[in-house]
């Protein structure tokens, strides 16, 4: 049973404010941090912001803490509701306590916080793990499938001061025989490539962006991938390292339909929809390219569609689907991509969250979880993974506490698992499907 529940205005890894949720029942207290992005997308559940300009920016949470303090928490505490048993309901009376479809009047920052919180809640009273909760919420069962990380080493976009419109430039230690091993591989790599950055650009050029990337002065995603295809060289593993590319081309989009790779410069550099497929074909080709994340912007369906049919490698929505049912099956019928991108805090609840990956994983799709641009250093995302095996995530690169959480969590269940004797598979190549491992 929940006795308090406490909410108190934090910082994430921008520095700008965010939830903090804490639920108390006999089994302990149980805290959550809630994420933020900056590319988010326009169909995302409502992240409340005070919008007092005076404070914070206009970036302060203290309605939100005050929605979990004043509304949710006695709510919760009055219904006795017991989060051992009914997480599902919980984060339902949370739905319906807000009213609107999206969050709008409690805030889904606000939501989100305590359903995780009531997560860890509830899986203490079990006595599981986090991981092994989830599992169960959503139905999973089978060997455990350790994930391929996707390691966001270049940033790009409006996650980093350079000219490069695209956002993330993933390495994907496919190869890799374990996720330790793939930890190593992705970490020697963004080493060599610091140094491959300092000799070409110099060492100024080697600070870092939003997610741990470099973002060196480079434009073209060819610029990137040349950088990628050096260091993976020099460290000896081409072939067992693939790359994925999010562009979050929602942010380049323009009212006339067409897209602006110019955005972060003064000088435009539009492309027109078939423009962009045949970028992304040719470097598809160029590449060894293994994912392709919100290559078109959120309501250009028809684009998304047309390449979709060609499409040889997972193409995952974003902005296009939120981590939300009603736009999967939109996505579904307009056969616009074939995996969905999976952020706990785009829809606001766990459930939500579950549901929408056993919706994509019934259409027989991919599912990438992932973090947010705006971190902290809670690691209920890896978790997740493990729970719902969807076999691969991205948490940035493998470097910044908030990122590195995530990355060090999944080692440890790594090892737990192994420990225990338990089956468990490192997704590597199938990453898409590990079902079918
Ligand atoms: P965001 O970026 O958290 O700023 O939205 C991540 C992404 O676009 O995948
Ligand atoms: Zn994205």
């Amino acid at each position: 049973m929940i006795s308090a529940v406490r909410a108190s205005q934090r910082l994430d890894s921008r520095g700008n404010p965010t939830v903090q949720v804490e639920v108390e029942t006999n089994s302990g207290i149980f805290r959550a941090l809630v994420p933020s992005g900056a590319s988010t997308g326009q169909h995302e559940a409502v992240e409340l912001r005070d919008k007092d300009a005076s404070v914070y920016g206009g970036k302060g949470v203290l309605k939100a803490v005050q929605n979990v303090r004043e509304i949710i928490g006695p709510a919760l505490i009055e219904k006795k509701f017991n989060p051992q048993t009914q997480l599902k309901e919980i984060d339902q009376f949370m739905r319906d306590l807000d009213g609107t479809p999206n969050k709008a009047r409690l805030g889904a920052n606000a939501i989100l916080g305590v359903s995780m919180a009531c997560a860890r809640a509830g899986a203490a009273a079990e006595g599981l793990p986090l991981y092994e909760f989830l599992r169960r919420e959503a139905g999973a069962s089978g060997p455990y499938v350790m994930p391929v990380p996707f390691f966001n080493v270049l940033n790009g976009g409006v996650h980093s001061g350079n000219t490069m419109a695209f956002q993330e430039i993933m390495l994907a230690p496919v190869g890799a025989t374990s996720f330790e091993e793939a930890m190593r591989m992705g970490s020697e790599v963004y080493q060599t490539l610091k140094k491959v950055i300092s000799e070409k650009y110099g060492a100024p050029a080697t600070g870092i962006g939003d997610e741990g990337g470099f973002a060196p002065p480079i434009t073209r995603p060819e610029e990137a991938l040349d950088l990628l295809e050096t260091a993976v060289e020099k460290c000896g593993y081409t072939g067992k390292i693939k790359y994925a590319m999010d562009p979050a081309s929602s942010e380049f989009f323009r009212e006339d339909g067409d897209y602006d790779l110019g955005f972060k410069d003064k000088t435009p550099n539009v492309v027109s929809p078939a423009g962009m497929q045949e970028l992304y074909s040719r470097l598809m080709t160029k590449y060894p390219i293994v994912l392709l994340e919100d290559p078109f912007a959120e309501d250009d369906w028809p684009t998304w569609t047309a390449f979709n049919k060609t499409c040889p490698i997972e193409l995952v929505g974003d902005d296009l689907l939120v981590t939300n049912v009603e736009r999967v099956r939109m996505a579904k019928e307009k056969k616009a991509c074939n995996s969905m991108l999976l952020k706990v805090n785009q829809i606001g609840t766990v459930t939500e969250a579950i549901e929408a990956a056993n919706l994509a994983f019934s259409l027989g799709w991919g599912v990438f979880v992932s973090h947010r641009s705006g971190e902290t250093t809670d690691d209920f995302i890896a978790d997740i993974t493990v729970g719902l095996g969807t076999g691969h995530l991205k948490s940035g690169a493998p470097c910044r506490g908030e990122r590195v959480a995530k990355y060090n969590r999944l080692m440890d269940i790594e090892s737990q698992l192994k420990a225990a004797g338990k089956e468990c598979l490192y997704a590597g190549e199938s990453f898409s499907f590990p079902s079918k491992l």
